[in-house]
């Protein structure tokens, strides 16, 4: 039945779905599933499973326990701006099905932080992990400002802090991303979190998430200028402003970010960039996230294997339903008993080049899809 409902979804503009969509998950309607356990224990934190839904789902924080009720290991809520705004003109959600992607240029619509601090507080069991995706109002004079306000007014209610300086539906946003402003960005980040929560074992870890659109020595200064201020690790990646010239659907030339299919491959030569400057920095305990098409167990697999601890997902659940989630993490678990592993973080330690991470997921896929 949900399958069906997400097949009749499709037929409606795409933004009208994501919110019956949003709506439902809000409610307590979604799908029973059964909890699949891969626990992942990174950035200080426990996870039942490796699987997350990625930020702009749930802008306001109202679906986070819907979220984790479909099977996911955690939820990040976001992005939340400090001031409400109502992000661009529609139409700014677009279906590429023959690509399996979405393009989407909403540009940070958010009712604000003390909306979005409201919604969750309001949670009365709070299951899974919940991060909070922060960001600057597009009319704002002083946008690192921002950074410090919304994390001082959320981090109480966060599991961790997202500073996200990477959508490309917020003009010059993305320039917050050169080591020159990334810095006071997340040190303003770190200021409001210290002041909101007071006992430092209690504060959320901050993760800074980038864009796949980067050069090489461009991501390894962000990443530099991001560690020197601290931070506890990198979600790789946002969308792409990138088009590839083999799309074919109809939406193609729309302005906006890219996700979905024809994002996979970069997302995942990006992550692994960014886990082999980690290990020639020999730098510790940093958490990756990988995101950016993502639609299988053999991609999530081969993310792992490049050196992700953890893994998130959105136009996949948008474009195929709510079964996704526990397609994925299944066969991520037969794939793990066919390579003879029984923790994630096994996977994680490989550090595998992002061609030998493809060809060896590829490999298990096969065994598991013979057995
Ligand atoms: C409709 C839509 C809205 C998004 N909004 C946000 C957002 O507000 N903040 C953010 O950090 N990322 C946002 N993203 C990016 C996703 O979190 C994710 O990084 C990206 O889509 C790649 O993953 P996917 O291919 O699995 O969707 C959005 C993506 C989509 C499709």
């Amino acid at each position: 039945m949900w399958q069906f409902a997400a097949r009749w979804t499709q037929k409606l503009p795409a933004e009208t779905a994501h919110n019956i969509a949003v709506f439902a998950l809000a409610h307590g309607f979604s799908p029973i599933v059964d909890q699949i356990l891969l626990p992942v224990k990174t950035g200080g934190l426990s996870f039942d499973n490796p699987l997350g839904l990625a930020a702009g789902f749930d802008k306001n924080a109202v679906a986070s326990q819907g979220a984790i009720r479909l099977g996911f290991g955690f939820t990040e809520v976001g992005t939340i701006t400090p001031r409400p705004q109502a992000g661009n003109p529609g139409p700014r959600l677009f279906r590429l099905p023959e690509d399996e992607a979405v393009i989407n240029r909403f540009g940070f619509n958010s009712k604000g932080m003390e909306i979005a601090r409201n919604n969750l507080r309001k949670i009365a069991h709070r299951q899974g992990i919940i991060g909070v995706n922060i960001g600057a109002n597009k009319a704002s004079t002083d946008r690192v400002a921002d950074y410090y306000q919304a994390a001082a007014y959320l981090a109480g209610e966060a599991d961790y802090l997202t500073v996200n300086i990477s959508s490309p539906n917020t003009p010059g946003l993305r320039d917050l991303q050169h080591e020159g402003h990334i810095k006071q960005v997340v040190q303003a980040a770190f200021k409001g979190r210290d002041e909101a929560v007071g006992q430092p074992d209690k504060r959320p870890p901050v993760f800074v998430k980038l864009a796949p659109d980067m050069p090489e020595a461009d991501l390894w200064r962000a990443m530099d200028a991001s560690l020197e201020a601290g931070v506890s690790g990198f979600i790789l990646t946002n969308t792409t402003i990138a088009r590839p010239e083999n799309l074919h659907s109809q939406h193609r030339g729309e302005a906006g970010g890219l996700s979905g299919q024809p994002l996979t491959q970069r997302s995942l030569v990006v992550l692994a960039m960014a886990s082999a400057h980690l290990q020639r920095l020999k730098a510790k305990d940093i958490v990756l996230i990988g995101a950016g098409g993502i639609a299988s167990a053999e991609q999530a697999y081969a993310r792992l294997l490049v050196g992700a601890n953890l893994l998130q997902l959105y136009t996949a659940l948008a474009l195929q339903g709510p079964y996704i989630v526990g397609q994925i993490l299944r066969q991520l678990k037969a794939m793990m008993i066919a390579d003879g592993l029984d923790q994630v973080n096994q996977i994680t330690q490989k550090r595998l080049s992002a061609d030998q991470a493809l060809l060896h997921a590829a490999h298990i896929s096969k065994i598991v899809s013979k057995s």
